[in-house]
């Protein structure tokens, strides 16, 4: 983070109890303030907030940080737009060197694309242009949309775009590179353009459709370049931004004219996939609208199997995911036109959760007279409710199963419970946050350790003089970056250190672990030995350890000997 500075200015003049109290209700219990957390499922107010620290943590879901991830994470927003937000509230100006981002090799490649961008958008309005106007017309895509999306037109020639940008100066290997040409020639000819925008808003990609003649290829899209990698993008993203974060919500579906027909009747917290399988990253950009997601793919069988893998994807990534599914093989396109705005807003209304979803889908096909596929179901569907948290729910379905199938609930309920038991210690295995009451004496006082090196240097200067180390790598790592942090800024504010382990993925966890374990306010000298006794003999039991295989591998009875004493020499210190 190259900001460091500007992040610990704002937060050093924003209260975090003023900020967060303005979003969550809180309530004073001693030192601290405690609230409703907004970042799990929750009534009880398990998120408290110090005002001395100037942190939140969250003892049920274990969430915390500082007043720039609050906002992040609850609005949605990226730390630019944090940043922007609330530098005004803190009195702070930034000036252009603060966010402006970097220029880059590929400036010249937007150039380009915001240039054949204009170029088509041109083209749809000239006379050229009025087939696909005619075609737009009887899809009753408005002149709004058209704008609103930037819509255009290649023209019907061979190489009308190349023209115009070579005589501009630009080079054809570029606009070869960069898919927009070969040969001389233009890639996209007499097709309606529509323009791809990366998560920024800058033109990266154009797909073309087919309007006025037959084609093999209904859409013809830009490959892969330096600038446009598909599984990073989301059609429609930069546009719904506001749009998801207001609404709380964001819905998926599969193509362009499923956007621009939600948007025609002003439903605008949409993204389109563009007709592939979710990558990671897209659910990652998906979450940043949004913890909760609607997809609304088309109501085909196809459409219906994709939602099954997209939507173990999101809820893997730890969505709250609900399915449209539309009627007669329609999409979210055909069945707004069908059925207006009402008709469609119906249908989020009716939107199931994923695992009853689930549910459905596996019944589909089965044949209830074949002993292998019915027990198959039956697994699986008795799979599916072991990973549902409330208890009611899977005794619905277990019920439902048990006269479904003709097999005695007692049965059906023996196997839920061993499917649960697998579960729960599967689950132990997977939490990242640990409860304190897990931690062992050792990692007890590795977390009390950092945390008084973070409040005072002097504790990091004590820690290396007696020779002593963390056996863990991450805890390794996160200490050289406390060294390095205190070389660069002097000292060390605990919620600024959150905003500078940002982007450092698995130190911020385990930073969160030991802000969310340590509760003393004032580290005392005396506890600093503590942790570091306990630390000293864990280091040195495993030198023993080690010296002691090292001991049954040797041959050399005088080697032996020696290696003997060391061990002995070590149990004394110990
Ligand atoms: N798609 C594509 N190439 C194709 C077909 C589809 O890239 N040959 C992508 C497009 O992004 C498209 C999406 O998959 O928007 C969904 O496909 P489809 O529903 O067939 O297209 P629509 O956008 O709905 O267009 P239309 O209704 O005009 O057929
Ligand atoms: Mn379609």
């Amino acid at each position: 983070m190259n900001n460091q500075s500007i992040f610990n200015e704002i937060r050093e003049k924003i209260d975090i109890v003023d900020l967060i109290g303005e979003y969550v209700p809180l309530v004073q219990k001693g030192r601290n303030f405690f609230g409703v957390c907004p970042f799990h499922n929750d009534t009880n107010p398990s998120m408290s907030v110090s005002r001395d620290k100037q942190i939140y943590k969250c003892f049920s879901c274990g969430a915390s940080g500082n007043i720039f991830t609050f906002i992040r994470d609850y609005e949605h927003m990226d730390m630019k737009d944090v940043l922007e937000l609330l530098a005004p509230r803190a009195g702070v100006t930034l000036n252009t060197t603060n966010i402006q981002r970097k220029t880059t090799k590929y400036d010249k490649f937007y150039e380009i694309y915001n240039l054949t961008n204009k170029f088509y958008q041109n083209n749809i309005n000239t006379k050229d242009g009025m087939a696909a106007k005619e075609y737009l017309k009887n899809r009753q895509i408005s002149e709004e949309v058209i704008k609103e999306f930037e819509i255009g037109l290649s023209l019907d020639s061979m190489d009308s775009l190349t023209k115009v940008l070579t005589k501009k100066g630009y080079d054809i290997l570029t606009l070869d590179k960069i898919g927009l040409s070969s040969n001389n020639h233009d890639l996209f000819i007499n097709r309606i353009m529509v323009p791809i925008h990366d998560i920024s808003g800058r033109v990266v990609a154009f797909s073309g459709r087919i309007y006025n003649k037959k084609s093999d290829h209904k859409y013809v899209n830009t490959k892969e370049t330096e600038i446009f990698r598909k599984g990073t993008i989301l059609y429609n993203y930069h546009r719904c931004k506001e749009t998801a974060r207001r609404s709380k919500y964001v819905i998926v579906m599969e193509g362009y004219m499923d956007v621009f027909r939600a948007a025609s009747v002003d439903i605008k917290n949409v993204v389109a996939i563009m007709g592939t399988a979710l990558t990671i990253e897209q659910a990652n950009l998906i979450k940043k609208l949004s913890n909760n997601v609607y997809l609304c793919l088309d109501g085909d069988a196809p459409g219906q199997k994709a939602m099954l893998s997209i939507g173990e994807e999101l809820e893997k990534n730890g969505l709250n995911v609900k399915i449209i599914t539309l009627t007669n093989n329609e999409d979210p396109d055909t069945y707004i036109l069908k059925y207006g705005k009402e008709g469609f807003e119906d249908q989020v209304e009716k939107a199931i959760s994923f695992s009853d979803f689930k549910l459905q889908s596996l019944k589909k096909g089965v044949n209830f007279a074949s002993d292998l596929e019915l027990s198959n179901y039956v697994n699986s569907v008795i799979r599916e409710a072991s990973s549902i948290e409330d208890e009611i729910r899977r005794e619905i379905i277990l019920k439902k199963l048990a006269l479904e199938t003709n097999l005695s609930y007692n049965t059906l309920e023996k196997r839920l419970n061993e499917y649960l038991e697998k579960r729960q210690t599967k689950n132990v295995v997977i939490k990242e946050l640990k409860p304190n009451n897990k931690l062992s004496k050792y990692e007890k006082a590795v977390y009390g350790m950092i945390y008084a090196i973070l409040t005072d240097y002097k504790y990091f200067k004590k820690f290396q003089d007696e020779s002593l180390y963390f056996v863990d790598q991450k805890t390794r790592y996160l200490l050289m970056e406390i060294e390095y942090y205190y070389k660069k800024f002097g000292n060390i504010e605990i919620p600024d250190f959150y905003t500078y382990l940002l982007e450092k993925g698995e130190l911020l966890e385990l930073y969160n672990n030991i802000i969310n374990y340590v509760d003393i306010n004032n580290i005392s000298e005396e506890a600093v030995n503590d942790f570091m006794s306990v630390i000293r003999s864990y280091n040195l039991r495993l030198e023993i350890n080690r010296l002691t295989e090292m001991m049954k591998k040797q041959t050399n009875d005088l080697e032996k000997a020696k290696i003997a004493e060391r061990i002995k020499a070590l149990r004394i210190g110990e």
